[in-house]
């Protein structure tokens, strides 16, 4: 199922567009406008393409663009699909490894997250170091699909470590202050309790989600190498004493998304085709 539903959408990308992207660029709620700056823009509604789910969240609009940036073919998800929303994992990593079966080789995630490390404050953007996966939801779970990669794909280096060097370096040169760290993935969509957060500090995350682990792991799966930032948007409940909502985590975003353009933008002109 899963793989039809992958190929009719790579066939439908390799019939529409003569483009093939090198790098796969997601953008997080709030960060869509990065495509907006390609060159040679062709713009795809995640609706018009076989297989793929449709989004539901405000703010996340649902369009790959596809085009170029300093001369690398760029494949741009303006909003991605959550677990929360209904999908099971592996429906939600069906527009990544269309991209993959399209040519992809490497990634660079960006996402929304809570902060929990207590030295980060609301706007700092956060490196992803590792990921803990406490959803426990596994896009892999199923049939393997030999074509992408082995039943047991090993996680060591799911995040790449000159790819993150690149994303430092494009920090350093526009003078942006980027902390790394741990992302926990929890389900959602309700936030995390105070306790919940409390126990993910305790096990080793600096920062807490609901998206990005699936893609990673798909990614990781099938030897295209990733890089992930998070936008801490809000600190993790129970950390101040202030309830969150989404509204913060967007307005937060917002202020943060200029800097998160710089960075990619750094990031692509650095890492080339
Ligand atoms: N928790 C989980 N997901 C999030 C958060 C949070 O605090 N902020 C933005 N996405």
């Amino acid at each position: 199922m899963t793989r039809e539903r992958i190929n009719s959408a790579y066939e439908y990308l390799r019939r529409v567009t003569e483009q093939r992207p090198s790098l796969c660029v997601v953008l997080g709620s709030g960060l869509g406008g990065y495509a907006d700056t390609l060159e040679d823009a062709q713009i795809i509604d995640y609706r018009d393409i076989p297989g793929f789910p449709q989004s539901t969240v405000p703010g996340h609009a649902g369009r790959l663009v596809l085009g170029k940036k300093h001369g690398v073919s760029l494949a741009c998800m303006q909003g991605r699909f959550h677990c929360y929303e209904g999908y099971s994992p592996a429906e939600t990593v069906i527009p990544l490894r269309a991209l993959i079966r399209l040519g992809i080789k490497r990634l660079l995630i960006t996402n929304a997250a809570g902060g929990i490390n207590e030295s980060f404050r609301p706007g700092d953007i956060m490196i992803i170091t590792d990921h803990i996966n406490f959803a426990s939801l596994n896009p892999l779970e199923g049939a393997n699909l030999d074509e992408f990669g082995p039943r047991f794909p090993d996680m060591s280096f799911a995040y790449d470590k000159e790819l993150a060097a690149a994303l430092k370096e494009a920090a350093s040169r526009h003078g942006i202050d980027v902390k790394t760290g741990v992302y926990a993935m929890m389900k959602g969509p309700s936030f995390e309790t105070p306790a919940e957060v409390c126990a993910l500090r305790v096990l080793g995350a600096d920062a807490v989600g609901m998206s990005s682990v699936p893609e990673i792991i798909a990614a990781a799966h099938a030897g295209v190498k990733s890089a992930a930032l998070s936008c801490i948007t809000n600190m993790a409940a129970g950390i101040l004493n202030q309830p969150l909502t989404h509204e913060e985590v967007m307005e937060t975003g917002r202020i943060a998304a200029g800097r998160i353009r710089t960075l990619i933008d750094g990031f692509i002109e650095r890492v080339g085709e």
